[in-house]
């Protein structure tokens, strides 16, 4: 295992030189390693399952199983407390539930097969090369997807375990200006979950694919804080569903959308604040900034003016200046479209009828940003 560690630094190395240089930087005596996280698919050789046999047989035990649904991911984590490995979390992508083009080009990049021992865990890239058009067919459904078939079975992230609390190492980074992922905010879990953790986000690399060279992320730095886990009196060992969820996102370099939801004057007036708020955290949308105010005749002008001139027009300025409001703006891949979803389903839950409907929110990535800076700088 003191072979395992010392490739998996130096794949890491390679793939990942800022994360590297991040994670020497927080461990430099190299004593400090949490765990290691890898990827796969459920397609192909590489199974979660065939990994599964493989830690077991080298002595690791299963400390907890984990189900991410939105990603089409399931996870398991490992422990062995000899190795300087000490833990390793490995997540598959259930492929079956993608669509069925995207199933259909990850069955063919995974047709190549090389001999097991070959590969884990120090291969760049087990697959068939992928082209560009089919690379971001995947990007779109599933980041996790394109990551996999242009990295492999690469360590996806080494975790560093620190003392301090995750929210002093943020800072700690970012004076010396490297920068923090945000998804789920800087700072991922805390005492209550046993778990605390933060990262940066992944580095790239040039993949060539043809004639045309992608950009592609490849691997990040964590940092992880553990507490004792009353129940066993040791040190908490496994992972936290919602911790892992947005830790995923580290690779995930798409760009962030922003949108503004309100918690209409009716809803301020039935007390559903609250309600409209967790639809919203419920959804995984982050939550930037919330301002309780009421609009003004030229705010609520500002932001329907598309609807100048309709039947409803007067009677729908006339409802957006009657009260107190909630302005929201949320952050997150896709969230428009998400947004939107959330605001189906509280209006189907709480509306009275189609003026006074409870929320509003953007319905597109353009109106998202015209609509935040509207009201947000
Ligand atoms: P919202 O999604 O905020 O954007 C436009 C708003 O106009 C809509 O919510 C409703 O509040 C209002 N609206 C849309 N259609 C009608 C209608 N037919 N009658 C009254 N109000 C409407």
């Amino acid at each position: 295992m003191e072979f395992f560690y010392a490739r998996l630094k130096e794949a890491f190395e390679t793939s990942a030189p800022n994360a590297s240089h991040v994670y020497d930087l927080l461990d430099p005596d190299g004593r400090s390693f949490d765990h290691v996280a890898f990827r796969t698919l459920s397609e192909g050789e590489f199974t979660l399952d065939v990994l599964d046999a493989w830690l077991k047989t080298d002595g690791y035990v299963v400390t907890g199983e984990y189900q991410f649904k939105e990603k089409h991911l399931r996870a398991r984590s490992y422990s062995k407390h000899d190795s300087q490995v000490r833990r390793i979390f490995l997540s598959e992508l259930l492929v079956n539930e993608l669509s069925e083009k995207s199933q259909a080009i990850l069955k063919e990049v995974t047709k190549y097969r090389l001999p097991f021992h070959v590969i884990f865990p120090f291969c760049q890239n087990q697959f068939l090369k992928i082209d560009p058009v089919d690379y971001h067919t995947l990007l779109r459904e599933s980041d996790y997807a394109a990551w996999v078939v242009t990295n492999g079975l690469m360590p996806n992230h080494l975790a560093v375990s620190v003392d301090k609390r995750v929210s002093e190492v943020v800072n700690d980074l970012e004076v010396q200006g490297f920068q923090v992922a945000t998804a789920g905010g800087k700072v991922k879990g805390g005492p209550a979950l046993l778990l605390e953790q933060g990262s940066i986000p992944s580095d790239t690399k040039e993949y060539k694919s043809g004639a045309v060279t992608l950009f592609v992320p490849t691997a990040y730095c964590e940092f992880t804080k553990r507490w004792i886990d009353p129940q066993t009196g040791q040190l908490f060992d496994a992972f936290v569903e919602p911790n892992a969820n947005k830790i995923f996102e580290s690779t995930d370099l798409r760009p962030v959308e922003r949108a503004l939801a309100i918690v209409k004057p009716d809803a301020t007036r039935r007390g559903l604040t609250n309600q409209v708020l967790m639809s919203l955290i419920s959804e995984g949308l982050d939550i930037i900034q919330v301002k309780r105010t009421s609009f003004s005749q030229s705010d609520a002008e500002q932001l329907y003016a598309i609807h100048k001139g309709k039947s409803f027009y007067d009677g729908l300025i006339q409802f957006m200046t009657s009260g107190d409001l909630s302005l929201v703006e949320v952050r997150g891949i896709d969230c428009s479209k998400r947004l939107r979803k959330v605001v189906t389903n509280v209006r189907n839950a709480f509306a009275m009828s189609v003026s006074e409907n409870v929320m509003h929110g953007s319905d597109s990535i353009e109106a998202g940003e015209r609509e935040v800076s509207l009201f947000f700088s």
